[in-house]
């Protein structure tokens, strides 16, 4: 089968390959998915280079672990899958080798979902991390019905993605972005509220549009940075899950401000839920994905921003722009190309 992969950590250009690899053998549990689509993720980029000192853990790496395509196989112990059932694949290079980029892959059965006809399969490559990401973020302290949220980075591929749930939640969703062409995304995935924190003040903006009372929960992509700001809107009681904070690891917390405040830290690490977890955000994004038009009138149909889509050919050209902080959204690579 033609992939992509990379035998030792390092420059996109440098280490990342294009060719045959051999297929991979199926097991009793397994799926064998032929792939329309691999989803690149800030998580495969940081693999690759080693970020926060992840090992190169295995000698041949095919990177990403979201994607979509049909299945093309099913082993002899696989109930509830079918070949040609339309699915999309989470985890597919968590702790395991061979990931999505790649023209198939094989999985165990689990780490199959299937993917509802509305939903594109360019979309469906775009759900694994972003939507697992932005569901535990979202409802791990309890339904957001009535709830006012602040989701920081509204058009980033978990940002755009927990606009989208949180609606489909029933929040009200006031969303950050750092230019007017973020605006546009953050409103077309239908936040109410969108502030471009580059040239308002946020938390006064913030403030304004909730009585001076601030938000219940908050989602949030820049932990240490944005901590100025969480401490003026946050409310008492109010929980604020996190699920990155690249430019400030370390950063100094005010014990107090958030002690005398009831509130909450949440961290939230998509790859190592507990199965009660990860079975409930998987029922609640099938839902999600299916359509709850009868009890969520006017809901638009789930997709991901998909801002640009290479070929297998090029996978160290789309490493690279992702990694230069061009994208506005997700990128794919179309496998079958
Ligand atoms: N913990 C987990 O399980 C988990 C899961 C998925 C992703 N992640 C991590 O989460 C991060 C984002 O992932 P992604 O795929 O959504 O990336 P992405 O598509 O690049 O989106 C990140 C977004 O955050 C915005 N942003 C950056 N700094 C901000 C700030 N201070 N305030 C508000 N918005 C800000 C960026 O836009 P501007 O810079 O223009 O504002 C961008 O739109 C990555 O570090 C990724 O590794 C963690």
């Amino acid at each position: 089968m033609k992939a992509a992969w990379y035998e030792r950590q390092g420059l996109a250009r440098e280490v990342i390959q294009v060719g045959e690899q051999p297929r991979q053998p199926l097991g009793e549990l397994d799926v064998r998915v032929r792939l329309a689509f691999s989803g690149l993720n800030p998580s495969d980029l940081k693999r690759r280079v080693g970020f926060n000192g992840q090992p190169h853990a295995f000698p041949t790496i095919i990177p990403n672990s979201d994607g979509a395509g049909h299945i093309s196989e099913v082993g002899s112990k696989v109930t509830g899958h079918a070949v040609g059932d339309r699915v999309w694949v989470f985890n597919a290079q968590w702790k395991r080798p061979f990931g999505t980029n790649a023209q198939e892959v094989v999985l165990p059965s689990r780490l199959v979902q299937p993917l509802p006809d509305r939903v594109d399969l360019a979309d469906g490559a775009c759900i694994g991390i972003p939507a697992l990401t932005a569901h535990r973020a979202l409802f791990s302290d309890g339904p957001i019905a009535g709830k006012t949220l602040l989701i920081q980075g509204g058009a980033g591929a978990v940002g755009h993605c927990a606009i989208q749930l949180a609606l489909w939640g029933g929040a009200r969703v006031i969303t950050t972005v750092s230019t007017p062409q973020k605006a546009k995304h953050a409103q077309k995935a239908g936040a109410h509220h969108i502030i471009n924190y580059k040239e308002e003040d946020a938390a006064e903006k913030i403030l304004s549009l909730t009585e001076g009372l601030g938000v219940d929960r908050i989602v949030e992509v820049a932990f240490g940075q944005n901590l100025p700001t969480t401490l003026k809107v946050l409310r008492p009681h109010g929980v604020i899950s996190c699920y990155a904070s690249d430019l400030q690891p370390m950063p100094t917390l005010p014990f107090y401000a958030f002690m005398m405040k009831n509130q909450t830290l949440r961290w939230v690490f998509m790859y190592e839920l507990l199965p009660a977890d990860l079975q409930a955000a998987l029922s609640d994004i099938f839902l999600w994905l299916a359509g709850g038009e009868a009890d969520r009138p006017g809901l638009a149909p789930p997709y991901a921003n998909i801002d640009k889509s290479f070929s297998l050919d090029d996978t160290a050209l789309a490493h690279e722009y992702l990694e230069s902080g061009a994208a506005t959204g997700n990128v794919v690579i179309a496998t079958d190309l």
